[in-house]
């Protein structure tokens, strides 16, 4: 697939290491792997796995995917160092005043990007440096300001400059990083619009920001070409770099009788990642990278993950990527590489 693409941008996969009930991505035959051109840590790389003490970093999930990386020569993305999510509680403190705490978490944040960005800034090419700050939808008149307030890093220093502390420690760590922030739900126009807010009245292009990544957490009818076209096309207007990240495209149909079979999606995932590649590869001046969010179906978060709640049984099918549980080419993939022949 990535030879298929080598004009337009890399495309990528979030891999496992063996965490929360997930095999590793050893697992995969290298020719599966050989199809893309860029990798990322599914989840052993953000905070709370990567440096869970003070004093502990568990490196060896990391270092085996950049070791896999350099040896194939593929890139590698740097996910996540600071999210509301899958954090570690060493990094804030419960005594003080505000202005104490905030000291507090300040230091801390500053020690784990130097720790981590330093490790990898020979490996890691582009970092999601801040992952959904922001807010959802819903009553902005409740709202205090832009930001997701329930983050634990909001809380710490009272107001959403700890973004601007973590592209700035950033970029001092590693000068040559592309630092993006990364975010879901941005084809809808209000959460993008609290995304350009943010940028703005953070200067967060001063501070270091390079790109945003437009999780494509999308499904068979949402968002629409149209809306991922003005999404890219608005993020480039305040010049920055796109990548879609975390791409899978979600089957799941609640209003089909209990058992969904492939076969019922089949063809309209087919047309469906047809259409966005067809999307993305005209606008392919615009995006420097796409990167789905697993490799093949025996492995995707959402069959754990769904209605805001971790389900550990997977209790629904998904159907999400381009292969499939036994690691074959759907009809999905035949769509996104044979536009030359189409
Ligand atoms: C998910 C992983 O896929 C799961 O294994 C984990 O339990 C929870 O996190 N947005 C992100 C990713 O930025 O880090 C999330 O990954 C999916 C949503």
């Amino acid at each position: 697939m990535q030879s298929a693409y080598k004009d337009f941008f890399p495309i990528g996969a979030a891999i496992a290491v063996e965490k929360n009930g997930f095999d590793s991505f050893e697992q995969y035959p290298d020719r599966l792997l050989g199809e893309f051109g860029s990798l990322v840590a599914e989840n052993c790389m953000k905070p709370g796995e990567i440096h869970p003490e003070e004093d502990t970093f568990a490196w060896e999930g990391a270092d085996r995917i950049a070791a896999y990386a350099r040896e194939h020569g593929m890139l590698f993305r740097g996910h996540t160092l600071v999210w509301h999510n899958q954090t570690a509680s060493w990094m804030f403190s419960k005594d003080g005043s505000l202005s104490a705490r905030k000291k507090f978490s300040r230091a801390k944040l500053k020690a784990h990007i130097e720790a981590v960005v330093g490790r990898y800034a020979k490996d890691v090419y582009c970092w999601d440096v801040v992952n959904e700050a922001v807010k959802d939808n819903g009553d902005a008149r409740k709202w205090k300001s832009n930001y997701r307030e329930s983050s634990p890093w909001f809380a710490a220093y009272g107001n959403a400059t700890y973004i601007r502390d973590a592209f700035e420690f950033s970029r001092k760590a590693d000068p040559d990083a592309k630092l993006f922030y990364n975010d879901y739900g941005l084809c809808d126009p209000a959460k993008r619009a609290r995304v350009v807010a943010m940028i703005k009245e953070l200067d967060l292009k001063k501070h270091g920001l390079d790109g945003i990544g437009i999780q494509g957490h999308w499904n068979l009818s949402w968002p629409t070409v149209s809306a991922i076209e003005e999404t890219i096309q608005t993020f480039h207007d305040l010049g920055l770099e796109v990548q879609i990240t975390e791409l899978d495209v979600d089957c799941y149909n609640s209003a089909l009788p209990n058992a969904q079979q492939y076969g019922q999606f089949e063809d309209a995932l087919a047309r469906r990642y047809a259409e966005i590649f067809a999307c993305f590869r005209k606008n392919a001046g615009k995006i420097t990278g796409v990167t789905f969010w697993g490799v093949a179906d025996d492995h995707t978060w959402l069959e754990h993950f769904f209605g805001n709640k971790w389900h550990p049984d997977k209790t629904r099918k998904t159907y999400p990527l381009l292969f499939d549980e036994k690691h074959g080419k759907k009809k999905a993939y035949e769509g996104v590489v044979e536009f030359g022949t189409r």
